[in-house]
């Protein structure tokens, strides 16, 4: 995969951002995250490489933008699938709060697990304990191997989980082991990369969230070196036939990083609000600033990039 496709995409999470960052704190999400597709889209369309998006905002018949099998770029080169969440965080983005993003995973075609749209039960952890995860075991196993393969202790053991009810039993039973945890509103694509961020404070994400942000973080984590196992979280039948049609044989199938995301790929990603590792976007006398983090599973390299946006020179995507 052409590398300077990553530098590329951080202008179309550049656009994503800056668009959405308009809606910030203003109660609108839908208006929020709207804003970010458009400008994805708009950006997308102006590179010149063959995509197709595989994780987007849904199938044909419910988003009428980036949906899934829709196609992008100025269809030259090698196909990319792209796996996009114009906006991860639109009720974060709408009250203001932190660690909303922008973000884009890429992979040489087939790379990704075909995700629908439905829960998926996950465990993300940093590299400092790659292979010592296992999602059929309790959450008690998870955390001793845990901290035995990150020489801590396991009340020393972070856990960032997403605020929801049907956490009870995994909050209930870190709490036991002595761990502590971190509880997040939105935003578990943030919390994967958190874990294997040095200095985040965060050792281990668990709970369950979107399945399309699963494959986004687990595009990352291969990036930055950490491990990740899911497996989908039914909730009705038609889950079940729709997860069919899109390739799913077993119900019970337990994903890891590379089943999730194979092969050469990359994560790009702009902070729409701030948060603990990017900064949010900021207005500036005749423009704006944006932090973003652009990587690549090949060589593992992590680049941040802060820009400079210039209103009065640049094209606006969708605002
Ligand atoms: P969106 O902002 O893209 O809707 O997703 C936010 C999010 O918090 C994800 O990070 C997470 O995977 C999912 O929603 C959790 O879903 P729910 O809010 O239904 O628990």
């Amino acid at each position: 995969m052409n590398r300077n496709l990553a530098l590329e995409f951080v202008r179309v999470t550049e656009a994503a951002a800056l668009s959405a960052g308009r809606w910030i704190g203003r109660g609108e999400k839908n208006a929020a995250d709207q804003a970010a597709v458009t400008a994805m889209r708009e950006s997308f369309n102006s590179i010149d490489f063959d995509g197709l998006i595989v994780i987007g905002e849904g199938e044909m018949d419910e988003a009428p933008m980036l949906y899934i099998g829709e196609k992008v770029g100025q269809g030259k080169g090698m196909r990319i699938d792209i796996a996009c969440d114009p906006l991860e965080g639109t009720n974060t983005t709408a009250k203001g709060g932190p660690e909303a993003i922008a973000c884009i995973a890429a992979a040489e075609e087939g790379g990704f697990l075909h995700a629908p749209d439905m829960y998926m039960n996950k465990i993300a952890v940093g590299p400092a304990a790659r292979g010592a995860i296992d999602i059929t075991q309790s959450v008690t196993w998870n955390l001793n191997s845990v901290a035995k393969a990150s020489r801590k202790d396991v009340q020393d053991l972070c856990v960032i989980i997403l605020d929801r009810e049907r956490h009870q039993s995994i909050v209930k039973e870190a709490r036991k082991c002595g761990a502590r945890i971190r509880f997040i509103s939105d935003g578990d694509v943030s919390a994967a990369l958190a874990t294997a961020t040095p200095d985040s404070g965060v050792d281990i994400l668990m709970g369950c969230g979107g399945a399309p942000e699963g494959v986004i973080a687990a595009a990352a984590l291969r990036c930055m070196g950490g491990d990740m196992q899911a497996t989908l979280e039914f909730t009705n039948d038609e889950e079940w036939v729709r997860a069919k049609k899109m390739g799913v044989k077993d119900k019970n199938q337990v994903y890891g990083l590379t089943d999730l995301a194979k092969g050469n790929v990359m994560f790009v990603a702009t902070g729409v609000t701030g948060g603990s590792f990017l900064k949010g976007v900021r207005y500036v006398s005749g423009g704006a600033a944006t932090h973003s983090i652009v990587m690549r599973s090949q060589t593992g390299t992590v680049r941040e990039i802060e820009t400079r946006h210039s209103f009065d020179k640049k094209p606006r995507y969708g605002w």
